[in-house]
């Protein structure tokens, strides 16, 4: 998919760079990410709504893939960002993102974060509790500045891949509850001060989505809402943001929609439900993460040892692991691989890819047909792109690998692969003083 092929050496090549010549200039493990594929993602998205002619921003969840070059490449490709930390915030402003453009979630944000924030004059809160309300009712006393607000709103619709239930009231950390009136209150609050400008509503219903109704669900859950604090309020929103969770193909099998589907069918629902209701069509935004980066991205890897149980199991391990992908040993994720440099070779034998951490769960892949593979041979696992590197981590004190990204033929080293040194850099010598007892 993408750019990826089998060049004439029988090499993956993605990107139009061998994968192999990746390994010998950056080393493995290493992230790859075909932009090319970020790009023709981040079009989809923007065009489904040019074409409707609906108003629309498309934010890049960059909790998915976040780094200082990621966030410019959003920049450059004309998408809003969502960040979900001062951490996130803080790498978007290096990157030198507009401002304006950067959504701030969270259920906890703390009051550094949103000084922080507020200060840099970001574009919106997406207001998740009464607590932050009112802390950011001071910062932006403090900062003398008006804060454009969202407000998250938990609709009672659940969707995972194909199942997509309506549970009425959702037992869910964030947001705020329908149900039981919070969402209005909320709505009062804001709208009646002036420290606040009340953009809209936001929701989130999931990831991995396979499938429109869960979309068109929570579109009509929040627009009977509507309805009534229409009449009772006087509110109609600006905005509606349905947040993120569209499906991509990890392994055969999955069935994610072209992207233009998922947003057709949701402003159909918003187009009709407007309509209903007698407002004008809000704007429409939504928080893509997975869908832009999950299957642009490759994680190379150099094949080590290896273990045959006769009959029973035949392991390849590899020299990373559950430190730069979690997924597997976190929910049990799916992925999919080949033998990078013998990319023409046809399937022989069945093996499991193993990390190499310390921990019998630190297993990559069950059971995958792949040619025959030995130590030395390069293992590409697809569609890493997403929650890879940014739920990395130095478990075993193991340095995370460095990002390139490659377009027409150009790898770029976009992080830098961690060192020895980095991995003890904020640690402290017991100074020859001794513990204090
Ligand atoms: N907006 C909000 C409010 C979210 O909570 C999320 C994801 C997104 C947007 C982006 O969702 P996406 O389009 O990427 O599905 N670590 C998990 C995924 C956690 C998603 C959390 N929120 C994984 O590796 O599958």
């Amino acid at each position: 998919h993408g750019t990826s092929r089998s060049n004439d050496l029988g090499h993956l090549e993605i990107g139009g760079v061998d994968t192999v010549q990746l390994r010998e200039q950056f080393g493995t493990p290493l992230y790859v990410y075909d932009v090319a594929l970020i790009r023709e993602r981040a079009n989809s998205f923007l065009q489904a709504f040019k074409k409707r002619g609906i108003k629309a921003q498309v934010a890049y969840a960059s909790k998915a893939f976040s780094c200082v070059a990621m966030v410019q490449l959003a920049k450059e490709l004309d998408l809003s960002l969502d960040v979900v930390s001062g951490g996130e915030l803080h790498t978007a402003l290096v990157a030198g993102f507009p401002v304006e453009k950067i959504h701030f979630h969270g259920n906890n944000k703390s009051v550094f974060e949103i000084e922080m924030a507020v200060e840099a004059g970001i574009g919106c809160f997406v207001v998740d509790n009464f607590y932050e309300i009112e802390l950011l009712r001071e910062a932006a006393k403090k900062y003398q500045k008006t804060v454009s607000v969202l407000l998250r709103i938990t609709p009672g619709v659940e969707a995972h891949t194909h199942d997509y239930i309506s549970t009425g009231q959702e037992d869910s950390k964030f947001g705020f509850d329908l149900i039981s009136g919070q969402a209005e209150e909320a709505i009062v609050r804001v709208s009646d001060d002036d420290a606040f400008e009340m953009l809209g509503l936001h929701c989130h219903i999931g990831s991995q989505i396979f499938e429109t109704t869960g979309f068109t669900m929570a579109v009509e859950k929040i627009f009977s809402y509507l309805a009534e604090w229409k009449t009772k309020l006087n509110y109609v929103p600006k905005v509606v943001n349905l947040g993120g969770g569209f499906g991509i193909r990890y392994i055969e099998g999955d069935t994610p929609l072209p992207v233009s589907q998922y947003i057709d069918a949701t402003i159909d629902a918003v187009e009709e439900q407007s309509a209903k209701l007698g407002i004008d069509i809000p704007e429409i935004w939504i928080e893509p993460g997975r869908s832009l980066v999950g299957d642009a991205g490759t994680t190379l890897y150099t094949i080590g040892s290896e273990k045959e149980i006769p009959e029973v199991r035949h392991y390849l391990s590899v020299d990373g692991g559950m430190t730069d992908n979690l997924r597997p040993a976190l929910y049990q994720a799916k992925y999919e691989a080949m033998i990078a440099n013998r990319s023409n070779e046809s399937s022989q034998e069945t093996y499991s890819i193993a990390g190499k951490c310390c921990e019998s769960g630190d297993m990559l892949i069950w059971d995958i047909a792949l040619p025959f593979a030995k130590h030395g041979d390069l293992l590409a696992v697809s569609c890493t792109g997403a929650y890879g590197y940014s739920m990395s981590n130095n478990y075993n004190r193991i340095p995370r690998p460095a990002v390139v990204f490659v377009e027409n033929g150009d790898p770029t080293l976009v992080v830098k692969r961690e060192t020895y040194k980095d991995i003890v850099q904020l640690d402290l010598q017991l100074s020859g003083k001794g513990l204090s007892k």
